[in-house]
């Protein structure tokens, strides 16, 4: 969703924040802005539509001498995108500006009050708000730091917010609460940014901004403060020693191919150092502190969202059978508001590939005071999720950067089955297989990549339906899932995951030679049955696409078309099946001319409830 970038420094500000905004953009936005001080006077450029056109503004204007930018990248929340909504927003004297992610749910009650004193507004946003404020505190005779502080004690919801000021024009304010901020400090300049991504080609120094936090900076210094005490905070410097600044597509059309193709390498560094499959052993570093805690654990609770959640479903069929552990998974944003009892003896574990997920943080916020154990699978090295959560295990999958989420499913399907057979300790018969076989999935999945002609040649034949159908059992089902969100978020097609025992309880009664069915038809005990369910499908002349293991000809009979999957175990099958969706969807998105990489309305990262 929305990103935020602000440089205070001698380079050309407006240069590092556009190219820092660029490298936000995977995030998913429909405008763009900055505001750039030059000398006492603020240029404001706003556009909608890409990063390249505010880059083409910035060409286009006169801003030599400039000391300090704030841009931002805008996801519509309130107001449609337009030039006007677009941030930075400014008091009507166009002296402060801000840039803001995050809703203020007050945003009504405070225009209302401004309004009554005379102030007009330009825009629909709810962010006009904050520089009218402020101005409002300024007015009140309060210098400008100290009115920021008293209009953030106004606001009620979620914010990370940057403010520049031709009052002040050497120095950046910002604040954070249940938005990521992070300063990077650099030698003789400063940039803060919600993504390290944005600032990691400058510094790889920096400081996570914690919740009620507000900074004062300016070139050379920084100087952060607690909000509710205004006393001074001893920030903790990091390293970004994880984080790869590379944001290229390679020889890649899209984002979203390049990732797919990742998989045998996402596989082989969310193993790599874990598993030891000659000493029969599974290593994570990141559970070790809370080892003894977890022999005590005696139910899960799963919270996530969107492909993370279904990664999570699967994740939940690994500690019931491998690890013996009473499991869940639960909606985000359901998960937050429900009134269920939690003991002590359960833990919840957050999964996200971004870690800035805004419903998944409130559903760990809303434990803090239960004493439960949290957990976390997480990619982004250093994200919020990954520093609230008491333990965890990293997916290593790298920057993914498709709207739709590919290769971080693999990983974190690939680290939750480590945790389990951690968990499980050598008990079951299936652990030193299952370690094997994870030692042998590299090249199985690049054996399903190598099918990628065939597999663009159906997603073509099917890319004008309208409606699709996925259906699995067991480890498949989640999968399922998961191949039907793939399909709507990059083709936009209206499809359903369904267990395929369900089929006979209602989506039968779709099935007609219009509504073709995705059968996950890998072996497994239950394979039988799955074939009497696309038996059932045929019967009633829907279009059946298969997914079966290597060797299965009897299923060619049944199905339209077939796609082969080298064999498997059947835990390890939903990240072969994913791989086939993944391209599947993809190639369908290609055959309909659209853009997945940014699918309309969506976000990478969902920074707001
Ligand atoms: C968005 C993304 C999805 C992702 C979901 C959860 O909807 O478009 O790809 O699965 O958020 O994100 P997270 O970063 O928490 O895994």
């Amino acid at each position: 969703m929305c990103g935020i970038v602000g440089y205070v420094g001698p380079k050309h500000p407006s240069d590092v924040v556009v190219d820092g905004l660029t490298a936000l953009e995977y995030r998913g936005y429909d405008s763009a802005g900055l505001a750039v001080l030059v000398g006492k006077r603020i240029e404001l450029l706003r556009t909608v539509g890409r990063v390249q056109g505010l880059r083409e503004l910035v060409e286009k204007s006169d801003l030599s001498g400039s000391q300090s930018a704030i841009g931002h990248t805008r996801w519509a929340t309130h107001g449609v995108p337009s030039v006007t909504n677009a941030h930075p927003h400014a008091n009507t004297d166009q002296t402060i500006f801000v840039v803001h992610n995050g809703i203020i749910e007050n945003y009504q009650e405070i225009k209302s009050r401004l309004q009554a004193k005379g102030y007009q507004f330009a825009s629909e946003t709810d962010t006009e708000v904050v520089p009218q404020l402020i101005d409002y505190y300024v007015k009140e005779g309060l210098a400008l730091e100290p009115a920021f502080k008293a209009a953030l004690k106004d606001l009620r919801g979620a914010y990370a917010l940057l403010v520049i000021s031709s009052v002040e024009p050497d120095t950046l304010l910002a604040a954070k609460l249940s938005s990521p901020l992070v300063l990077g400090i650099g030698d003789g300049e400063m940039i803060i940014a919600s993504d390290p991504l944005a600032l990691v080609e400058h510094t790889k120094k920096v400081v996570y901004l914690e919740d009620g936090q507000v900074i004062r900076v300016t070139k050379d210094t920084y100087h952060i403060e607690n909000l509710a005490e205004e006393k001074p905070v001893r920030a903790k410097v990091e390293l970004l020693t994880d984080i790869d600044g590379t944001t290229g597509k390679g020889n890649f059309p899209h984002f979203m191919l390049k990732e797919i193709y990742e998989a045998p390498n996402t596989l082989k560094l969310a193993t790599a150092g874990r598993v030891h499959a000659h000493e029969g052993l599974v290593k994570l570093g990141g559970l070790e502190n809370v080892a003894e805690q977890l022999r005590h654990i005696d139910r899960l609770v799963i919270v996530a969202c969107g492909t993370s959640s279904y990664a999570g479903m699967v994740g939940e069929y690994f500690m019931e059978e491998l690890a013996g552990l009473p499991t869940e998974v639960q909606l985000a944003s359901e998960f937050v508001y429900r009134d269920e009892p939690l003991s002590r003896s359960t833990a919840v574990l957050a999964i996200s590939q971004s870690g800035e997920t805004a419903d998944t943080i409130s559903a760990l916020k809303k434990v803090e005071n239960y004493g439960c154990l949290r957990l976390g699978v997480v990619n982004a090295v250093g994200s919020t999720i990954a520093r609230m959560t008491d333990a965890g295990v990293y997916c290593h999958a790298g920057p993914e950067q498709a709207v739709a989420s590919t290769k971080a499913f693999i990983a974190q399907v690939t680290v939750l089955l480590l945790i389990a057979l951690y968990l499980n300790n050598g008990k079951t018969e299936q652990y030193k297989p299952l370690l094997e076989e994870l030692e042998a999935l590299p090249d199985k999945a690049a054996a399903v990549l190598s099918q990628a002609k065939h597999i663009e040649a159906m997603a073509r034949k099917y890319a004008m339906y309208r409606d699709f159908l996925f259906i699995g059992r067991r480890y498949a089902f989640p999968c399922a899932l998961e191949g039907a969100l793939k399909l709507k978020e990059c083709s936009y097609i209206h499809a359903e995951g369904y267990a395929a025992g369900e089929m006979k309880h209602g989506p039968l009664a779709m099935i007609d030679p219009n509504f073709p069915t995705f059968a996950l038809a890998c072996d497994s005990p239950l394979l039988e049955k799955t074939l009497s369910n696309i038996q059932e499908i045929r019967a009633r002349k829907g279009p059946v696409v298969a997914i079966a293991t290597e060797g299965n000809k009897h299923i060619r009979k049944l199905a339209d078309d077939v796609i082969y999957v080298p064999d498997t175990l059947e835990q390890l099958q939903p990240v072969l099946a994913a791989i086939v969706e993944q391209l599947f969807a993809y190639y369908v998105a290609v055959a309909k001319g659209l853009d997945m990489d940014r699918p309309r309305n969506l976000a990478k990262s969902v920074t707001v409830e």
